[in-house]
């Protein structure tokens, strides 16, 4: 894996996103063990769009391992601003830095990066497209709490249009055995169809579409839930009228299996009542915090330093 990029789930074989979970687990259990791992080395994270926990997770994850980090938060502060193309920023970054964790509202751009950085670039969400360390996230957080990535019928309710973890999740599990997907969405806001077409038919995989949560929550094992994205809207009006399409409480939860994990990649809106956090099936902060050990194992992997 050494000095990949990490742009797409499918940049890495099944083989290889085992050994970052391993290694994930290994940082779990023993920390300290790492915490020089990186020494000396420099992580850029350039976030051209808003991000709490993707960006202060790599943050947090690189200094962790002993290493530095520099960047922006928003691109007001960077060239970016004086018209400076991403080409010749991330040319300059890569001499800077020996990694690169980049968001960017367009759809494709951290693949354009790559092309030119001398250093491993990582997706930290292109728009509406990919968003893979989430999804290291996401199965990791499946891997410890469910013992397995196999088997799994899994609900994922919200906005399946724009929501970039949701793509990047279905792509990803879709190598995975017996893995039946629910999609819950109001009509508007359903899967885009290169998913259904290129990932679940193609693979055979076995899916459904539904509108009301409540008709499947008793099937699932796994209930993904995703905010409405704001942000990709062409149309405030629609924006208003969908946002409360599917709020999980503990009326909902009360039939969902006892082994149902409710995931998140966060931030929530209103999709989940503050109730449920209390429910032991939240899983939602618990993946956050996978989050950092999962992108810890990345960046060992990806600068080969152990
Ligand atoms: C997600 C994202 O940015 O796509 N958040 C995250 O990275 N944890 C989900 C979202 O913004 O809704």
């Amino acid at each position: 894996m050494i000095n990949k990029h990490l742009i797409d789930p499918m940049d890495f074989s099944i083989y290889e996103l085992d050994e970052i979970f391993k290694l994930a687990q290994e940082i779990i259990a023993e920390p300290k063990r790492f915490s020089h791992m990186c020494d000396g080395k420099i992580l850029a994270a350039l976030f051209y769009e808003p991000s709490t926990r993707t960006r202060f997770s790599f943050e947090a994850a690189m200094m962790r391992l002993g290493g530095n980090i520099l960047g922006f938060s928003e691109p007001n502060s960077s060239s970016a601003s004086k018209g400076e193309t991403l080409a010749d920023t991330i040319k300059m970054v890569s001499i800077y830095a020996d990694v690169i964790a980049m968001r960017h509202p367009k759809e494709g751009s951290a693949r354009v990066a790559s092309k030119y950085s001398s250093v491993p670039v990582i997706n930290a969400g292109d728009g509406g497209h990919q968003h893979p360390t989430q999804t290291l996230t996401d199965l990791l957080t499946i891997k410890i709490l469910k013992k397995k990535l196999t088997g799994h019928t899994i609900g994922i309710c919200g906005d399946l249009k724009y929501g970039r973890t949701v793509h990047s999740l279905i792509k990803a599990m879709s190598r995975y055995e017996n893995i039946k997907f629910i999609l819950i969405s109001p009509k508007e806001l359903k899967i885009p169809e290169y998913i259904k077409e290129e990932i679940l038919s193609k693979n055979n995989i076995e899916f459904k579409e539904v509108e009301r949560l409540e008709e499947v929550i008793s099937e699932l094992d796994i209930l993904y839930m995703t905010r409405i994205q704001k942000e990709r809207f062409f149309n405030e009006e629609e924006y208003l009228r969908l946002k409360d399409s599917y709020i999980l409480d503990l009326e909902k939860m009360n039939v969902a299996k006892d082994d149902m994990i409710v995931m998140h990649p966060l931030p929530r809106v209103n999709e989940i009542a503050m109730e449920v956090d209390y429910d032991s099936r939240a899983a939602y902060f618990k993946q956050a915090e996978y989050g950092m050990y999962v992108r810890m194992a990345l960046i060992v992997k990806l600068l080969g330093v152990m």
